[in-house]
């Protein structure tokens, strides 16, 4: 069947003057399989940063989640498996806290391996799995949510880098409209750094993120009928230190014309024209401090690994 959004979203990405793809679409079953190999990837710090934040402050986490020891409800908007979360809901579940962990995800498959995994390492753990998007999900907490159990939820691994400002500060604004006053938010940055390192994180030496920028082409050749050859294209991320921006194109090798059968489209692109897939934003402090008030958060505490890297920031309702 003919994903229709997907359809419209790529008719319109490739008849602008700056052909673009939304990074959204990366993650059909090869591109969230390449993203986990991404996340393995020595030169991809962030995971690895963002667990020793989790790791190293899960107890003064724990005290501005649990006022009093009150029950929460720890939300997990985009769990995938878990990897760095499993770090709080282990410590959490083994000192007896109050809580139940709602992991919500998109990817059935995922979501459901998640299942598995949490019942069988922690058989008490009081979770509930959402296979929904994050607004289903936050709409049906809200309706549901015991009155004076307190919201927690975690936006890691630096999705919020994939977002320009505006949409940063609308999400945070609409999932403030979730909220209660006295909910908190955790978010994971990527703080600005050596931009080396940075533009090694995307440009890595195994060439992963280049397949998986690439998958793009190959799910519309899949999906809607393309006839993209991908090694007509190149990988190229590029980071602006000013900006913090650090930005994803497919580049076109030469002049070519592509076709879309689904979409009755034929591409064309001059030699070196690209196409933007992604930007992967790097955040100052005084950055996420604006970001929040401007979207109505106070800002609870930073918590940040020992080099700095990254930063899983507490904003208070
Ligand atoms: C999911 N997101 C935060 C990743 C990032 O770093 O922007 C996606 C990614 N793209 C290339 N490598 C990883």
């Amino acid at each position: 069947m003919l994903n229709k959004k997907f359809a419209e979203d790529i008719q319109e990405g490739l008849s602008k003057r700056q052909k673009s793809i939304p990074f959204i679409y990366f993650y059909d079953e090869r591109g969230s399989w390449l993203f986990q190999q991404i996340m393995q990837l020595p030169e991809y710090y962030l995971p690895a940063c963002e667990v020793s934040i989790l790791e190293e402050h899960k107890m003064s986490m724990l005290n501005h989640f649990s006022s009093k020891k009150k029950a929460f409800n720890l939300i997990d908007l985009g769990a995938g498996d878990a990897s760095k979360t499993k770090t709080l809901v282990q410590y959490y579940h083994e000192n007896e806290v109050k809580f139940t962990y709602t992991p919500v995800d998109l990817s059935t498959s995922i979501l459901s391996a998640l299942s598995e995994s949490l019942s069988a390492a922690y058989p008490e753990l009081n979770y509930r799995a959402l296979n929904k998007d994050y607004w289903e999900a936050l709409d049906l907490l809200k309706q549901n949510t015991n009155k004076g159990e307190r919201k927690v939820v975690l936006f890691l691994g630096a999705n919020i880098g994939n977002f320009t400002k505006d949409q940063s500060i609308e999400f945070l604004s609409t999932l403030k409209s979730y909220l209660n006053p006295g909910d908190l938010v955790m978010i994971g940055f990527d703080l600005k750094k050596r931009p080396e390192i940075i533009y090694k994180a995307y440009r890595d030496s195994k060439g992963i993120t280049a397949a998986f920028n690439l998958n793009l082409l190959h799910r519309i050749n899949q999906e809607l009928g393309g006839n993209f050859k991908p090694n007509y294209f190149r990988f190229y991320p590029y980071y602006n230190p000013q900006t913090g921006e650090l930005m994803s194109h497919l580049v076109s090798l030469k002049k070519q014309v592509v076709q879309i059968e689904s979409l009755e489209m034929n591409v064309e692109f001059e030699q070196w024209e690209s196409i933007h897939t992604e930007i992967s934003k790097k955040y100052t402090i005084n950055e996420i401090e604006t970001l929040a008030s401007e979207a109505g958060f106070a800002v609870k505490e930073h918590f940040q690994d020992t080099k700095n890297y990254f930063v899983d920031t507490l904003l208070q309702v």
